[in-house]
């Protein structure tokens, strides 16, 4: 039996992963460390997505030489994108890593880590065409019992230029969705009440004759106390009859994440995202059609390769005319073996690229502070998830949209919901107080 620390970086999606593997070693006899002091083995699971994401792991792994010293036992493997990026050559670079093990081989890990013992380093990077991992039920490691994510689909085939997952998640493939229905009763029961459905384009879930509307149909079904969201949607196929299932259902929770990366078409074309911006700002009318008062959030690349200043207006003019609730904003990193690392000159000098980010930042800041304003006065159904950060006498949770409020306690427990009103704002928070 060994000791096992898991530690995560990158996507949701490698936080879900992570809970597979949590169930895989403890179905292998192993046990789940809470920290690495005493861990016989640390596992990291790593993102590879920007450079600076597979940075900090590089500087974690050679942190933990300091552990091993300490700890003769102590061996690491790395797990995830990076694993799959970089395969046995990580290994080679990081001499005190024992194994890399790549996003659909995480069923043999028990092997790995017992040829480890043996004295033996190993790398299992194989991509699959079928793993879904369908049957493992995950361990809830990061959870507050209230919320979880479930993993639907893996991969993702769609190649926009800029981007490493299609080689390290592998092809798309769906989950089957019953024992998707299964998972997520099985939390209900569990007394959950929020389950996010992971993948990187959900709207293109399809098994059989279900695809994404019916999916969610399926969850939302389970019972109106259960909260559904799900990431991520690509624009290019966010249907009308998924906005027809959300709009039906409020359990269904009134956000969409909608990563636009650009707001010019010519970048659009040079990322192969295949959508326009009026096709993007059509698909947005049709949210505002459907569900008033859904919110909306983004994921934007600044300085993508050959983004002109008028490239950059673009993209600033469409976070005015859209008014993001929130945005995950990145410069552009080069990605090796992408479209673009190949074809595309990343010609665009690293203080332009902050400039231009920090110019996103601070418009998108000013937006997110101008739409909380408008929230002033507005109750909300809160799901209550914790104490607040700041100050104990403070819970906070969040509404539909995805928005945290934080107020005062009272009489209000986690796990339940309470009706808030929002009294005062920041760029991020609402805060508001309890009216029921
Ligand atoms: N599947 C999701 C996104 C997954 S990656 C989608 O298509 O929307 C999350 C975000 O990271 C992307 O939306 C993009 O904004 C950003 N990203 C991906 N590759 C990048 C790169 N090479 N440099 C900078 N940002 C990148
Ligand atoms: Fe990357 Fe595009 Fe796939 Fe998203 S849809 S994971 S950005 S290739
Ligand atoms: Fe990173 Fe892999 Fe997710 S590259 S963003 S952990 S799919």
């Amino acid at each position: 039996m060994e000791r096992v620390y898991i530690e995560t970086y990158g996507c949701q999606m490698n936080f879900a992963d992570s809970e597979v593997v949590g169930a895989i070693l403890r179905d292998a006899g192993h046990c789940l460390a809470e920290s690495v002091d005493g861990a016989d083995f640390v596992l990291i699971n790593t993102c590879a997505i920007r450079d600076n994401a597979e940075q900090r792991v590089r500087h974690r792994v050679r942190e933990l030489r300091a552990q091993q010293g300490r700890n003769k036992r102590l061996r690491i493997g790395i797990l995830g994108c990076m694993a799959e990026r970089l395969q046995s050559r990580l290994m080679a670079e990081e001499d005190n890593v024992s194994f890399v093990c790549g996003p659909d081989s995480y069923r043999r890990l028990p092997q790995l880590m017992a040829q480890v013992r043996e004295g033996q380093r190993g790398a299992e990077v194989e991509l699959s065409t079928t793993e879904t991992y369908a049957d493992i039920e995950p361990v809830r490691l990061a959870s507050n019992g209230i919320s979880a994510y479930i993993s639907i689909m893996r991969g993702c085939q769609n190649y926009c230029s800029y981007c490493v997952v299609p080689y390290t998640r592998g092809r798309e493939r769906s989950r089957d969705p019953q024992t998707i229905v299964a998972e997520a009763r099985g939390l209900f029961e569990k007394g959950y009440k929020e389950v996010t459905l992971l993948g990187q384009n959900v709207n293109s879930y399809r098994f059989d004759n279900v695809g994404f509307p019916e999916l969610m149909a399926m969850v939302a079904e389970i019972s109106p106390l259960l909260r559904v969201r799900f990431a991520t949607s690509h624009p290019k196929d966010l249907s009308n009859e998924l906005l027809e299932v959300m709009a039906h259902y409020p359990n269904i929770c009134r956000c969409i994440h909608l990563p636009v990366q650009s707001g010019s078409n010519r970048m659009l074309k040079l990322m192969n995202r295949k959508y326009t911006v009026e096709w993007y700002l059509d698909r947005m009318a049709a949210i505002r059609h459907y569900m008033p008062d859904c919110s909306i959030t983004t994921d934007v690349i600044a300085g993508f390769c050959g983004e002109t200043l008028e490239d950059h207006e673009a993209t600033l003019e469409l976070f005015r005319k859209v008014r993001y609730d929130y945005a995950y904003m990145f410069k552009y990193s080069q990605r090796d073996g992408t479209y673009a690392a190949k074809h595309l000159p990343d010609d665009i000098a690293d203080e332009e690229k902050t400039r231009r980010l920090n110019e996103i930042i601070a418009l998108q800041g000013q937006i997110a502070l101008e739409n909380n304003r408008q929230e002033v006065g507005c109750e909300y159904e809160v799901l209550v998830e914790g104490e607040s950060h700041r100050s104990k006498e403070q819970l906070f949770g969040r509404n539909s949209q995805n928005k945290v409020l934080v107020f005062d306690r009272r009489d209000a427990v986690p796990g339940t919901y309470r009706k808030v009103k929002v009294t005062d704002c920041t760029a991020a928070t609402l805060i508001g107080e309890l009216c029921d």
